[in-house]
């Protein structure tokens, strides 16, 4: 009894974030007018915002604040035997139903006529970093250990895609694969356990539901000597959010390549740490995280209490109302144009009354509302008004832009 009281309590969580997701244009369903394709869905306005906001929060930390990653950006297609030699077409199969196994990996054909060739969405983006090993040692003459990252679309064909964007067919991962020395895979793996911690919860996902499962003997993939899941408590149950493997020298030793290492004056296969998670994942965990209900002039309020430096939106500016032309040509060239120039992320809301703007921002996460109104007009002060408090503060528009990028 208790546990249908929960689920219950836990669908609606979901069916409440779902269409939230749908309302305020952060992601829909796949092909839609067309009655959807199952395993997909597409990104509207403020999702693209979220997502482009991890991507570049993953980007920075990981490849461009340091001095031992470097980038890779490679094709989704890839010649077959890159998948053959990795042991993904014999081996990356789920159980169906009736127990047959059933490769998961999107097979098309690349080329016309006889001339075609049959090839594969690739299902981790990880095999693009491997196969460009050489090229970027070559080019770079990195020296171990070193990581080269990735962030890009993956395919599977998944046999039940479910729960919103967690399992879907098509999604985007941020992998990095980290050469080191055999010797090393220990405190390299320590290492960037810490790491993938520290950005978890940089970009805002609620720590307390995030748990480490130590992946046993025989489930792991048939790579991994080593695998921690780092599972989520999303609102259906808890489930993987990302993964870090050792992937020790399989993937370099299939596809036959090698480094020397000068240091020690010798050609060596290195082994491989990798940190690998999936962009649509921790968006929707970090949704979980931030959404929150309260109750706001005896109304329940639904908002996102996102981070800032995350948030698809920093500000909107309003005019206080929409047909007074001196309201609205001082909130547009004094308060909005300088402070998208600045920021980007500012958007205008001139729509409905002032309690309605402040609902729907709320709930697209905007952690600041600017109000002009006719007090402005005489002593240039305007309203900002906090996401989460609610309250109000009269600022100096002169210090408008520092006041935010204090707040981020
Ligand atoms: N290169 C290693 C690899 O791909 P994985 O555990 O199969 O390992 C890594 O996938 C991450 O990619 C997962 O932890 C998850 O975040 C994401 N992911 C995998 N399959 C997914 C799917 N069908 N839908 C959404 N995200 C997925």
């Amino acid at each position: 009894m208790q546990e249908k009281e929960e689920n219950q309590k836990e669908n609606k969580e979901m069916e409440k974030i779902v269409s939230l997701c749908k309302r305020r244009g952060f992601v829909f369903a796949g092909s839609e007018i067309y009655g959807g394709l199952a395993g997909t869905y597409d990104y509207g306005h403020f999702g693209v915002a979220l997502k482009n906001n991890i991507k570049q929060s993953w980007w920075k930390k990981f490849v461009d604040n340091r001095r031992d990653m470097y980038g890779i950006d490679a094709a989704i297609l890839m010649n077959a035997r890159v998948w053959e030699a990795t042991g993904h077409v014999a081996n990356f199969t789920d159980p169906t139903e009736d127990g047959k196994q059933f490769n998961v990996m999107f097979k098309t054909q690349v080329g016309a006529g006889e001339e075609a060739a049959t090839s594969y969405l690739r299902p981790e983006t990880a095999q693009g970093i491997f196969v460009n090993f050489k090229n970027t040692v070559d080019s770079f003459h990195p020296k171990l250990p070193f990581g080269i990252a990735q962030i890009g679309k993956a395919f599977r064909n998944e046999i039940a895609p479910r729960d919103f964007i967690f399992r879907v067919r098509e999604f985007e991962q941020m992998e990095i694969e980290y050469f080191i020395r055999s010797t090393d895979w220990e405190k390299y793996f320590e290492y960037w356990r810490g790491e993938i911690l520290d950005w978890t919860e940089e970009v805002g996902i609620d720590m307390g539901k995030v748990h480490e499962l130590e992946v046993e003997d025989g489930d792991r993939a048939h790579y991994s000597k080593r695998t921690i899941d780092f599972e989520f408590d999303f609102p259906f149950g808890k489930k993987e959010l990302l993964g870090l493997a050792y992937r020790t020298d399989f993937d370099l030793k299939n596809h036959k390549l090698e480094y020397i290492d000068e240091e020690i004056g010798e050609k060596t296969v290195p082994h491989v740490i990798e940190p690998s998670i999936g962009v649509d994942r921790i968006l929707l965990a970090l949704l979980a995280s931030a959404y929150c209900e309260d109750e706001k002039g005896g109304e329940v309020r639904a908002y996102l209490k996102f981070k800032p430096s995350i948030a698809p939106v920093i500000c909107a500016v309003s005019p206080l109302l929409k047909n007074k032309n001196e309201l609205v040509e001082y909130a547009n060239t004094k308060v909005f144009a300088p402070l998208k120039a600045e920021f980007g992320r500012v958007i205008w809301d001139d729509n409905g009354n002032i309690g309605k703007r402040y609902r729907r921002q709320d709930e697209i996460g905007t952690p600041f509302c600017i109000v002009v109104d006719f007090d402005t007009l005489t002593d240039d002060t305007v309203t900002v008004r906090d996401r989460d408090t609610g309250e109000q503060e009269r600022i100096k528009v002169e210090n408008l832009k520092k006041y935010i990028q204090e707040k981020i």
